[in-house]
């Protein structure tokens, strides 16, 4: 594919930078652009980042800033601006303050794109990908959230561990919230084509679905400040490069969902196609009973928090 667009990534830190250094290194897209609020920050990574093109060979160029003029024109914005989690805190504990920093951004975002395809990684991440939606005024399917994909990745890693076989046999699946309304699917895993159920004993199904739930807290508590970055940035790059390349891959991610599952008007971790436009379909599977109904619950839950943030 031929080198061409431009991305931004707002917010420059430990998640920001990370997803800014995959996207460039795909090599597809002319420039990646990086704001953040701090004086020096984005410029520095940008610096950092262009200065290892020699070397792993991309040709992709940095451009950092604290003014959105860099980011004009994007067709692909990633908003990971917002504080992480400390130990012992919810992602919920975030709300107020990522609210505000999350509508500030977006109003800036749109501004300088209006035809962008806003994908959202701050947390609360389901509240928030709600809040850009309103705040942005684009069709719903222009704004998404990266969420299913890392939760789905942790619970991937995690059925691997136990069994000893490679990340690449397993396949698993996440819906719902992305907390604790979470929704690991284990009629959609298998490991070459096994499924989970035939593999492994119910309770341990169970105990790896409880640390696939828990798997940003794992790490938050490993690393006493911050949050995870490195499955959580290879995740919101991986949908921005389907974005790019029209790929129509369908991936778990906070999409609008209205009828599917019998759910309405609600933004929800499900699996859809993306490609140019963002959400181009919400695909819906065959649930069991239970997880069709937890599913349910995890819309109903995250619809409440969701009308919460429409005045923050
Ligand atoms: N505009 C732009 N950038 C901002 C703003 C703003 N209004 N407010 C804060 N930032 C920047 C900070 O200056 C900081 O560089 O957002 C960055 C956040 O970086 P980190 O503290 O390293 O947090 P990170 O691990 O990147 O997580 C960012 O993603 O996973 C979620 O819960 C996590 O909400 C958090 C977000």
């Amino acid at each position: 594919m031929t080198r061409s667009g431009k991305v931004s990534v707002i917010g420059a830190g430990f998640y920001g930078s990370t997803t800014a250094q995959r996207l460039a290194e795909y090599d597809i897209f002319d420039t990646v652009a990086l704001v953040d609020i701090i004086e020096g920050k984005p410029q520095g990574i940008a610096l950092d980042i262009n200065q290892s093109r020699p070397v792993e060979g991309f040709e992709t160029k940095l451009v950092g800033s604290n003014d959105y003029a860099v980011t004009e024109g994007s067709d692909i914005v990633v908003i990971t601006a917002g504080l992480p989690r400390k130990p012992g805190m919810s992602r919920m504990d975030l709300l107020e303050t990522n609210a505000q920093i999350v509508r500030d951004v977006t109003e800036k975002v749109v501004a300088a794109s209006p035809e962008a395809v806003i994908i959202v990684v701050s947390n609360p991440l389901d509240e928030m990908t709600a809040l850009a939606s309103l705040a942005s005024g684009f069709p719903k399917n222009r704004v998404m959230g990266q969420a299913g994909m890392l939760d789905t990745a942790r619970f991937t890693n995690n059925v691997a561990e136990e069994l000893g076989v490679p990340v690449g046999s397993v396949t698993t699946l996440t819906l719902g919230s992305h907390g604790d309304t979470m929704v690991p699917v284990p009629s959609a895993c298998s490991v070459d084509g096994k499924p989970l159920a035939d593999l492994l004993p119910a309770e341990k199904i169970e105990e790896l679905v409880t640390r696939t739930r828990n798997g940003g807290a794992e790490v938050v508590a490993l690393l006493k400040t911050g949050s995870a970055y490195y499955a959580p940035s290879a995740a919101a790059a991986r949908m921005a490069r389907a974005v790019r390349e029209d790929s129509g891959a369908v991936m778990p991610v906070c999409a609008w969902v209205d009828g599917e599952y019998g759910i309405d008007g609600v933004y929800l971790g499900v699996e859809a196609e993306i490609g140019a436009g963002g959400v181009k379909k919400v695909v819906e599977r065959d649930l069991t009973d239970s997880e069709l109904a937890a599913l349910k619950e995890a819309a109903e839950a995250v619809r409440a928090k969701q009308a919460d943030v429409a005045d923050m």
